[in-house]
């Protein structure tokens, strides 16, 4: 059977107008700018209005995929959404999405595997295109974490922020789009990043409640140990995989969660800035989204161009990781 090739054709990201400053923080807890900006390098989050939902922004941010990848939604094969703040614990975001779009002959289901959920969602996505049974696949990563925050927990409330970016998946070109990936897990650490109250091991009670355990509940230290680790395995596995060599990465788009973790994968790839996107002073982490807004961005501001190799690397709750190789497929137009 041929090799069917398969690339991102069309990608668009949105976020919500409203602004959280740093500085509106210290008003709310114990912070200051200047720990955040040092500790982080974030500088300002966006935040969702009180009747928006997770669907809501996903819905605005494929339509812009869509529109950039000239498809109708009636064509659409599959969606994915990747997301740990989905509208509800089912149905799926993902249908809520499909009812939205009009997408009528699409199936639907969502993929939580936290921040690296986009990743792991564009790997799962490719996979349907490349054996087959499906010609166009979208995948969205959408989150409006500010609606699981302890806005009274300094340790977490500085990090986060809400938004949504999608990319239309097709076949390509011989030899071009995506080049390799790799997904993983490590469950036996699974309770340093957690959302502990919701589900079937804590059902929503007054207990629930008052204990807030509906809220994200972090050790910080053990994510970030793990994240600089794991963000140069993924990364040297995948360029292996790729048959490429370190020096023919041409960019990186990194999950934005903090500057010291994207700084010490720099150093450790000895890529040069130049060669990194970075957003989340503006954004905060956005978990799944992170990377398609980043992704989004870095296209509009023409710094991946047709044949480059593009690196897209991930970690986050589970603890879960996700790496990938797309060989650029469109000509963006330098
Ligand atoms: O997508 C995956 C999601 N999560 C992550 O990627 C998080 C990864 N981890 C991190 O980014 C960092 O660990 C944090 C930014 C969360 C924390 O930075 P850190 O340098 O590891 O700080 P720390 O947790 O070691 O805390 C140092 C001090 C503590 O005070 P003491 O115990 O030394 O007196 C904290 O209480 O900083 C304190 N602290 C704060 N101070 C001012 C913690 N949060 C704040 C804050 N403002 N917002």
């Amino acid at each position: 059977m041929k090799k069917i090739y398969v690339g991102i054709s069309g990608i668009g990201s949105y976020v919500p107008d409203k602004v959280i400053t740093n500085f509106d923080l210290s008003k709310m807890v114990d912070t200051s700018n200047e720990w955040i900006v040092d500790r982080t390098g974030i500088e300002e989050r966006r935040v969702v209005e009180d009747n928006i939902a997770a669907s809501d922004i996903a819905t605005i941010a494929a339509k812009r995929a869509l529109e950039d990848g000239k498809t109708n939604p009636e064509d659409i094969d599959l969606i994915i959404v990747a997301t740990v703040t989905g509208d509800h614990a089912f149905p799926s975001t993902a249908c809520i999405v499909q009812k939205n779009l009009g997408a009528t002959k699409a199936a639907a289901f969502d993929i939580n595997a936290g921040c690296s959920g986009f990743v792991y969602s564009l790997d799962i996505g490719q996979r349907f295109i490349s054996t087959g049974a499906y010609k166009k696949v979208l995948v969205i990563g959408a989150e409006t974490l500010s609606k699981i925050t302890d806005w009274e927990d300094r340790n977490t409330c500085v990090l986060f922020g809400d938004g949504a970016g999608a990319c239309l998946l097709e076949e390509t070109e011989e030899g071009l789009g995506i080049l390799s990936s790799e997904l993983g897990s490590k469950g036996q650490d699974g309770e340093v990043l957690i959302q502990p109250g919701g589900g079937s091991r804590h059902p929503a009670s007054e207990d629930t409640i008052a204990n807030k355990l509906h809220y994200i509940k972090m050790d910080g230290r053990e994510v970030f140990k793990f994240a600089v680790r794991v963000m140069e395995k993924a990364t040297i596995n995948v360029i292996e995989k790729a048959n490429l060599k370190l020096e023919e990465l041409d960019f990186l788009v990194p999950h934005q969660a903090n500057i010291r973790i994207i700084a010490a994968a720099e150093k450790r790839l000895n890529l040069g800035k130049d060669k990194v996107y970075i957003n989340l002073n503006k954004y905060g982490n956005m978990s799944s989204a992170s990377i398609p807004v980043a992704l989004d961005e870095a296209i509009k501001a023409k710094k991946i161009n047709k044949g480059d190799n593009v690196l897209l690397v991930a970690f986050g709750a589970g603890l879960t990781w996700a790496s990938m190789i797309i060989k650029w497929n469109r000509e963006e137009g330098k």
